[in-house]
């Protein structure tokens, strides 16, 4: 019997909870693998709720590969670090034919009359995953990391219908499956149109955005994702008993079909090297029809059992090569030269071209980026531009078509007055594009940093939505970020009602109920900590991260208000322009006015100290070098987690030096002349465990 076997649970339930778990199995791998609907989504929807419901009330029975996983819902803040049982090497990569065609010669000499094919396939254009499977069930999927250590994100990838929970038939008892998590195009494009409307920065590609979902840290959120896994692979211990099917590669992928894997029908098993060129010139044309990115294809020898034989160069596999694509290049008339003006008043030229076909979709515009590009281009009015799309969905400009610029061209300058209010604008020194000074008065610019100040990275007012905001500006309500905070039901309820004759507007009018759930999102958003304030403030050149790194450095606004340029240029990654910046920003007299707004509203204007132990009480402890674990910042911050302190330098105050690899021989020198003991990474897990 089983050992937790709750005698609370009645039989019944067991069944209940068994025979559901089989259905919604049945369903989903019926539409996630085969593309059949069994159900109607209401149908489904009811017997997943009725699980939900049975595992929170016989919480005995809810498994770790139960279907309502899928759903999320586990909360991870920092993902644990993995070393890979089997390390996750990489390929060797070419982009020409030439190199593949000796890549076949050598094989084929290595193996001196063997026979062998190989193994065609697509190279997945997303993030490498390895799943670990024991007696039939996922325990753990982690990233690829550096190839020793990755992040394990096995609640996120839980998530992901295309990975098995719990295989069928037939499986190595211990053993990993690696494969590529992509995101499929339509879901990415439809992802980033919301990111887009929520004030959210859109991912530059469907491979940056994949990887930003596994770390997501409420797997309930990378469920939304629709994410899939494509494998490609199959590790097994040295020792482990051989299932059959695994001999060669093409075997090995109609395995892992049968144990429940999507496995897509597009590997090919090759002879001959003309075989091989056709496969690639193939996809080379067709890959932009395909749900999902590609960057290649993966040749591989196809018998499993050769691989040993063939070993390793010093960094990958001598078994298999990646041939890469080239990314795809037309050129096209540019139209005219449009410019927009950001939330920090940076102009960006946008190139608006006669539209073309590449890569799947009509290109019609491409960013310029900024004056010093088209400087470089020597962009001239008719110019055709080179356009190309390589792994990146957004069309890049590459060049100018030199052979069809007409002699008498004139040349494109950028534009010296703001486009929107008229403004002239200005140049910094050393910076690479112009900026429209007129924060105060330029539509785009106020808006803008309305819109960044409610984001959910900032101040995550959700409620307020660029639209609500165009309306709470125009009605006059809401000019600096500190208005949010003056906001009174009366002046919101109403708002958006269109005049009579109108027609319809583009955002219900706010009623009582909105009005309230407005304020209430502005009051919970004082809670918001300091490091997001600050990067609400929406200073340039100040993310995320520089916020962060601000504001533990500094501890709270008055001293950061207080830095000069000097101070604020020995923070940790702030360069000597960020400085710059940040310090005219709380020079001029309005920024430090609406401080003190915020301030009075009752913002969090200090860090506040998150102690998760006293391990380290009293010690102060000097870090340097590079470490596996832990990035130099999250180690400080780690240390004083721990009640320590972090030192600057190595003195006789230090009671630490925590070394990495390629630490300065100078501090060990320093370190060992004033006795101060050695750390090692390892040996500071244990002291803060
Ligand atoms: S086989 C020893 N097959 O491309 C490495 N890799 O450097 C065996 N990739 O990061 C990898 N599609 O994640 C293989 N069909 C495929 C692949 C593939 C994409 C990725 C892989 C790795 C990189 C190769």
């Amino acid at each position: 019997m089983d050992l937790f076997c709750s005698i609370d649970t009645p039989d019944s339930a067991r069944e209940r909870v068994a025979e559901l778990t089989r259905l919604i199995d049945k369903y989903n791998h019926a539409y996630y693998m085969e593309d059949t609907s069994l159900v109607s989504d209401f149908e489904f929807d009811a017997l997943l709720r009725e699980l939900m419901e049975m595992e929170s009330k016989y919480p005995d029975l809810a498994l770790p590969t139960s279907p309502t996983r899928r759903v999320g819902g586990e909360v991870n803040k920092t993902f644990r670090q993995v070393t890979h049982r089997f390390p996750m090497l990489s390929l060797g990569n070419t982009y020409s034919i030439e190199e593949l065609e000796e890549f076949e010669a050598r094989t084929r000499k290595l193996l001196d009359g063997v026979p062998f094919t190989y193994s065609c396939e697509l190279k997945y254009d997303g993030v490498a995953v390895g799943l670990t499977y024991r007696h039939g069930e996922l325990v753990q999927a982690v990233t690829r990391g550096n190839g020793t250590v990755g992040d394990d994100i096995t609640s996120n990838a839980r998530t992901i219908p295309t990975i098995p929970l719990r295989l069928r038939g037939n499986s190595p008892d211990d053993f990993e499956v690696r494969g590529e998590v992509v995101y499929p195009f339509e879901a990415f494009e439809a992802m980033n149109r919301q990111r887009e409307a929520d004030g959210d920065e859109p991912f530059a590609n469907p491979r940056n955005a994949a990887s930003g979902s596994l770390k997501l840290q409420n797997s309930a959120e990378c469920a939304k994702r629709k994410l899939q896994f494509c494998p490609y692979f199959v590790m097994l211990p040295d020792g482990a008993e051989r299932i059959g099917g695994l001999d060669t590669q093409v075997s090995m992928l109609g395995s892992l079909a049968d144990m429940g894997f999507k496995v897509l029908p597009y590997t090919k098993e090759c002879r001959a090297i003309d075989d091989i060129r056709f496969y690639i010139d193939f996809w080379d044309k067709e890959r932009w029809n395909l749900p999902f990115g590609i960057d290649g294809v993966v040749v591989k020898v196809n018998q499993t059992t050769l691989w040993d034989r063939l070993g390793m160069t010093a960094k990958s596999p001598r078994w298999a090569i990646a041939y890469k694509f080239k990314a795809e290049q037309v050129s096209t008339p540019l139209e005219e030269v449009t410019y927009q003006v950001g939330r920090t008043g940076v102009v960006t030229p946008v190139a608006n071209m006669r539209p073309v076909w590449l890569g799947g979709t009509t290109v019609r515009r491409a960013t310029l980026n900024n004056a010093d590009f088209m400087e470089k281009l020597d962009l001239r009015v008719g110019d055709w531009l080179q356009v190309e799309k390589g792994g990146e969905i957004i069309p890049k400009i590459v060049g100018v078509d030199l052979s069809q610029r007409q002699p008498d061209a004139r040349p494109i300058a950028f534009t010296q007055l703001c486009p929107v209010c008229g403004t002239s604008l200005v140049r910094a020194e050393g910076e690479a594009g112009y900026y429209c000074p007129n924060q105060d008065g330029c539509q785009p610019q106020i808006l803008g940093r309305l819109e960044h100040f409610v984001g959910r990275k900032a101040m995550d007012i959700e409620t307020l939505g660029s639209e609500r905001i165009r309306m709470l500006y125009e009605a006059g309500l809401v000019r600096t970020v500190a208005d949010f905070y003056t906001l009174r039901r009366e002046q919101l309820v109403g708002l958006g009602a269109q005049p009579q004759g109108e027609g319809e507007g583009g955002q219900a009018t706010i009623q009582d109920k909105g009005a309230e759930n407005i304020l209430a999102a502005v009051e919970a958003s004082k809670a918001v900590p300091f490091e997001r304030v600050l990067y609400a403030l929406g200073i340039r050149y100040v993310g995320e991260v520089g916020a962060k790194k601000l504001a533990r450095h500094f501890k709270n606004i008055d001293a950061l208000m207080a830095a000069d340029i000097e101070t604020l240029a020995m923070v940790e990654d702030v360069g000597d322009v960020t400085a710059r910046t940040v310090y005219d920003y709380f020079q001029t007299p309005v920024h430090r006015d609406t401080v003190e707004r915020l301030r009075a509203a009752g913002l969090r204007m200090e860090v506040e100290e998150h102690r998760t132990g006293s391990q380290l009480e009293g010690l102060t402890i000097v870090v340097s070098g590079v470490f596996q674990n832990f990035s130099r910042d999250a180690l400080k911050q780690s240390i004083e987690q721990h009640g320590g302190k972090v030192g600057s330098s190595v003195s006789g105050k230090t009671d630490y030096l925590l070394a990495g690899d390629n630490m300065g021989p100078e501090k060990r020198r320093k370190a060992e002349k004033l006795g101060v003991k050695l750390l090692t990474e390892e040996d500071y897990i244990k002291m803060i465990s």
